[in-house]
């Protein structure tokens, strides 16, 4: 199963409490702990989580720095606790506006984990979809300028390139929004095709073990039909209804 979350509602959280919204963040990346935890430990195959998106530089430089120190600190931090628990790290984005410490604690975590062979933990930095979208698509042509036709498993290999992402990553399962809005931003548009959508009221740092669990039990009463019908209900289900 692959979950994706975009953890938002850090400011949120900070300004409900009359602090600064680098407060929120520094509480935003001290909750993201028990959920990789908890996800590896229910046997989670991939967890992608959205940090940084391409659109955040737009943000103002002193909370961008307050950003990307803290990614630097949880990589630095949480690598050795993965690789404990064999959860293997993927920082997936753009890396060519990123700041070479930042870059060689990216690639230090990913060496130290790379042979790690429990959960798939991705950190989305950097990250737009479109700009992926559209870079997978123009290397698609160099790579088949005749005929034009690719197959979907082939572009989701030159995806996961221009992402800098283990080839292993399937499509997303279950995609949770925390922070009250109903909206992509830009996220794995490609991968969460077929994704159920779960939006929490929940700011980010208050988003716990059980708002997970939660989640993935609404997930499970969901019907998935990928766009066949539903199976006919079981007799026990029809007793009931009646
Ligand atoms: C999510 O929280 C973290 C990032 C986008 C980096 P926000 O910072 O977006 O928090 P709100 O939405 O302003 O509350
Ligand atoms: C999306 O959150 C990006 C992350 C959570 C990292 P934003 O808070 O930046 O998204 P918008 O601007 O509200 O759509
Ligand atoms: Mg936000």
């Amino acid at each position: 199963m692959h979950i994706a979350i975009i953890m938002d509602g850090n400011g949120r959280w900070a300004t409900q409490r009359g602090l600064p919204r680098t407060a929120g963040h520094v509480e935003g990346a001290k909750a993201v702990r028990a959920t990789v935890e908890t996800a590896a430990r229910a046997g989670v195959d991939t967890l992608t989580l959205y940090a940084f998106s391409a659109a955040n530089w737009r943000r103002p430089q002193v909370e961008i720095a307050a950003l990307m120190k803290l990614f630097g600190q949880y990589l630095f931090s949480e690598t050795r606790r993965c690789v404990e628990q064999s959860i293997r790290v993927n920082v997936i984005g753009r890396r060519d506006r990123l700041s070479d410490n930042l870059l060689r604690s990216i690639e230090q975590s990913e060496r130290l984990s790379a042979s790690c062979t429990g959960m798939h933990l991705r950190v989305a930095v950097d990250y737009s979809s479109q700009y992926s979208i559209l870079k997978a698509a123009q290397r698609a042509d160099r790579v088949n300028p005749q005929d034009g036709d690719i197959a979907p498993a082939d572009f989701e290999r030159l995806l996961h390139e221009v992402d800098h992402s283990a080839a292993d990553a399937g499509p997303v399962d279950l995609l949770i929004r925390t922070g009250n809005e109903r909206r992509l931003s830009d996220f794995m548009l490609w991968e969460c095709a077929y994704a159920e959508l779960i939006f929490s009221p929940r700011m980010w740092p208050d988003f716990g073990v059980d708002d997970l669990h939660a989640a993935v039990r609404e997930f499970r009463g969901r019907d998935r039909r990928f766009g066949a019908v539903a199976p006919p209900l079981t007799r026990r289900q029809e007793a009931w209804l009646d």
